[in-house]
């Protein structure tokens, strides 16, 4: 079983000082957290294993690359971090946000590794759609999709369609979508893997700063540079977590 504690960004114990509980609570309180996760699916009679047994937990103010090679688990453990997906063996809880059903929408966002916008629905309306799913009024939901469009410089293409957007300007648009209710998790597969570099950067740039300080940034990806953009890296193979380093080196 790989054991896996938080990374460099998550606040030590608190010990003594001016913090009050209630305080000291919502800045340690794990986002997620998985015990003994592990995932097999069975195909054609035969057992896969995406995950091995993995303990982890992902808090406040992480900012966590999930680096790994073809199929060595990054979706699947994305998707259990998620409530996407159950898992085979142990649990996944989310002490700090609540019971599975409660994380979608607003709590919990995904970048699918897909194209996963809706397609009968203009970019602007696929951005608007998590917030009216959350009882934001049309006008109050529009004016923020446009926002969030904006930050990502994708105000021009607000009346196309998924199908008229290139696969990087969707995946930037689903970028959108997952930014716009404020998560407090942030799960993105592969958000920059059809950009160019700049593009990428750019991405990169956007997202980190448009992350509260309190929320969490779990991003799979095959990309050595996006990687370093964040402070944790969590490698991955064969379905298991092999180690975990922050950017002063192995932890
Ligand atoms: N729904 C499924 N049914 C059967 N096997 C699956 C399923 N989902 C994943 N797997 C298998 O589990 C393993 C891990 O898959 P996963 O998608 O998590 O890998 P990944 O690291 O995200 O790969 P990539 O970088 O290609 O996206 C692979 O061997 C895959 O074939
Ligand atoms: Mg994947």
């Amino acid at each position: 079983m790989v054991d896996v504690s938080p990374g460099r960004l998550t606040p030590g114990p608190v010990s003594s000082g001016a913090a009050s509980p209630r305080q000291v609570d919502a800045a340690t309180t794990p986002l997620a957290e998985a015990r003994g996760v592990g995932r097999t699916f069975t195909v054609g009679g035969q057992e896969v294993t995406a995950l091995r047994e993995t303990t982890l937990q992902v808090r406040p103010g992480d900012r966590i690359a999930l680096l790994g090679p073809s199929g060595s688990g990054k979706s699947t453990l994305l998707h259990l971090l998620g409530g996407l997906d159950t898992p085979t063996t142990g649990t996944v809880s989310w002490p700090a946000l609540g019971e599975a059903n409660t994380l979608r929408p607003g709590k919990v966002a995904f970048v699918f590794q897909a194209q996963s916008l809706m397609p009968p629905l203009t970019a602007l309306e696929n951005v608007a759609l998590p917030l009216l799913l959350t009882g934001a009024t049309p006008k109050a939901a529009t004016g923020e999709a446009r926002r969030a469009l904006d930050t990502l410089e994708l105000l021009p293409l607000a009346e196309q369609l998924p199908e008229e957007l290139s696969g990087g300007q969707a995946q930037r648009v689903a970028v959108a979508r997952a930014l716009v209710t404020r998560p407090r998790l942030i799960l993105a597969d592969e958000p920059t893997g059809q950009l160019d570099s700049v593009t990428a950067g750019h991405l990169m740039d956007v997202l980190l700063s448009a992350l509260e300080p309190s929320s969490a940034l779990v991003m799979a990806t095959h990309d050595e540079a996006v990687a370093r953009r964040l402070d944790t890296l969590w490698r991955m193979e064969g379905g298991g977590l092999l180690s975990r380093a922050t950017k002063e080196g192995p932890s």
